[in-house]
């Protein structure tokens, strides 16, 4: 690949929108950009290059994505030399459409282009064309593995923890997802690519990484690679690393393997993010999930059964088409039963190109709206109720920075520190009465919890624990 390097330090400025695969995306726009001296600003005023990654899972997130841009048009006309690019999966969905419908913008580039930005930013520069770059490229070579996240984008809790991206692409076609359209198909990095990413991560002082894709129990299937558990295990021996995540879990490939490990690997969190979308087997069936509620249920039971504190949390859809009244409350006592640390729920938005936009029996808004409602009004409670059981517990949270919080409210404490559990959970530690400081981020300490609320958890250190060489 030919890289133009120019002398001159510039500035990039981007707004991630959507899925950890996104915000991992993002890091990788930025180590590409690093090739022809684009440095990231958070300071929009400094931008030489604005670049949106975009989502488009549902209808108000790519809503999002067209106001953004719209307030993009102003900064362009004060300054003709910016250039203005969308990336991601509105990108991808709307290619050349975006061009047309926004005249200050530049460069269109689908969700396997990253590689190719150094070619179409010169292309812009020199050519001064508008370009709309939506390829799919199905080889690892080309578009994936060889390109690294860049760190520099992110903000101080990036020093401890990392997204390592394992795998891109869906092959599932859930019959509401736009995603296998936007994001191509299912391909695993290989192995020994994503190690060489952690070990280089650990070296820069990294302790947690997240191995993310959007359905990493299937990583490796089609290139004959090690299994998704094998994987696991092979991250965990990196030195340097103590802790290990991942994002997403697929109900129906989650294997006997992986559940085993939650009960043998000390690195591995304890939490898993195992979207089920509803609890009624018809709407399941209909989703195209290829697994029953009963299936869901068995895989948690034995979740629970090795390690009674896992963490865990889910994805809920209310209103998909079709839904009745005792469908939705299969939802509710599946979510009463299983009692979830947090879901993450939407109201069905229907998608270009997927099968259930097409189904007959769309829900209206409304109802839609007043189950969303009793669901989360629901799962607050359990939330809550579960993070009070929590008070007195001595717990270890691995430091990640100050509180946000903190570091915007005016007058409140901004010593507060922030980390989470193994379980995900956020704690929150008053620092005076321990004399923490910044050089204890990245550090593991065993807080006992003090207070609970439905976001976070309030703590002290108890005991300082390893790492602090
Ligand atoms: N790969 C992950 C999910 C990725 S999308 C998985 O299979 O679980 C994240 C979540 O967005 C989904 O779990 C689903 O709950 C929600 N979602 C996806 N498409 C949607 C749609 N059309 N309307 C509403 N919610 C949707
Ligand atoms: Fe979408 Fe289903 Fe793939 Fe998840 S598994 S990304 S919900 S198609
Ligand atoms: Fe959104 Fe694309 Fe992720 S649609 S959720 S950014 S894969």
């Amino acid at each position: 690949m030919e890289i133009q390097v120019d002398k001159q330090e510039k500035y990039i400025f981007i707004e991630t929108f959507g899925c950890q695969m996104n915000e991992n995306d993002s890091e990788r726009i930025a180590s590409v950009l690093k090739g022809m001296n684009y440095r990231v600003t958070d300071t929009i005023d400094k931008a030489d290059m604005i670049i949106l990654n975009t989502c488009s899972i549902r209808d108000k997130a790519e809503q999002k994505v067209y106001s953004a841009l719209g307030r993009l048009k102003k900064i362009k006309l004060n300054k003709p030399n910016l250039i203005v690019g969308v990336g991601g999966c509105v990108a991808q969905q709307e290619g050349e459409k975006l061009l047309k419908r926004a005249p200050h913008l530049d460069v269109v580039f689908g969700t396997h282009n990253i590689h190719r930005l150094p070619t179409l930013i010169k292309e812009v520069n020199i050519k001064k064309n508008r370009i709309a770059a939506t390829d799919f490229y199905n080889s690892i070579e080309d578009s994936f593995s060889d390109v690294y996240a860049d760190d520099s984008l992110t903000d101080e809790s990036k020093r401890v923890k990392s997204f390592v991206a394992v795998m891109r692409g869906c092959d599932n076609f859930c019959s509401y997802c736009i995603v296998p359209y936007v994001r191509g198909r299912e391909l695993s990095r290989r192995s020994k690519d994503v190690l060489a990413d952690v070990n280089r991560l650990a070296e820069s002082g990294i302790k947690e990484v997240t191995l993310v894709g959007q359905n990493v129990n299937s990583y490796g299937n089609k290139n004959q690679d090690i299994s998704f558990s094998e994987l696991l295990q092979t991250v965990c021996k990196v030195n340097g690393i103590e802790r290990v995540r991942f994002i997403t879990s697929h109900p129906k490939d989650l294997s006997e393997e992986l559940i085993n490990l939650f009960g043998d690997e000390e690195k591995l969190c304890r939490h898993i993010h195992l979207p089920v979308q509803s609890g009624a087997n018809i709407v399941l069936e209909r989703m195209s999930r290829g697994y029953s509620r009963e299936d869901y249920l068995n895989k948690i039971y034995k979740l629970k059964q090795l390690y009674s504190d896992i963490g865990i949390t889910t994805d809920v859809i209310v209103g998909f088409p079709g839904e009745n009244e005792s469908q939705f409350l299969e939802t509710m006592s599946l979510v009463k039963e299983v009692e979830f640390d947090n879901i993450f729920s939407f109201k069905y938005s229907p998608r270009p190109e997927t099968k259930a936009a097409a189904f007959g029996d769309q829900i209206p808004d409304s109802v839609k709206e007043e189950r969303l409602r009793i669901l989360q009004d629901a799962q607050r409670e359990i939330t809550l109720s579960k993070n009070k059981a929590m008070v007195g517990k001595i717990v270890d949270v691995l430091i990640e920075g100050r509180s946000k919080v903190a570091k915007v409210k005016k007058g409140t404490n901004n010593n507060q520190f922030t980390g989470r559990t193994s379980c995900n959970k956020v704690v929150n530690i008053l620092e005076q009465s321990f004399g923490l400081t910044d050089e204890d981020i990245g550090k593991i300490l065993q807080v006992r919890v003090e207070r609970a609320s439905y976001n976070s958890l309030l703590g002290v250190v108890e005991n300082q624990m390893h790492f602090s060489g």
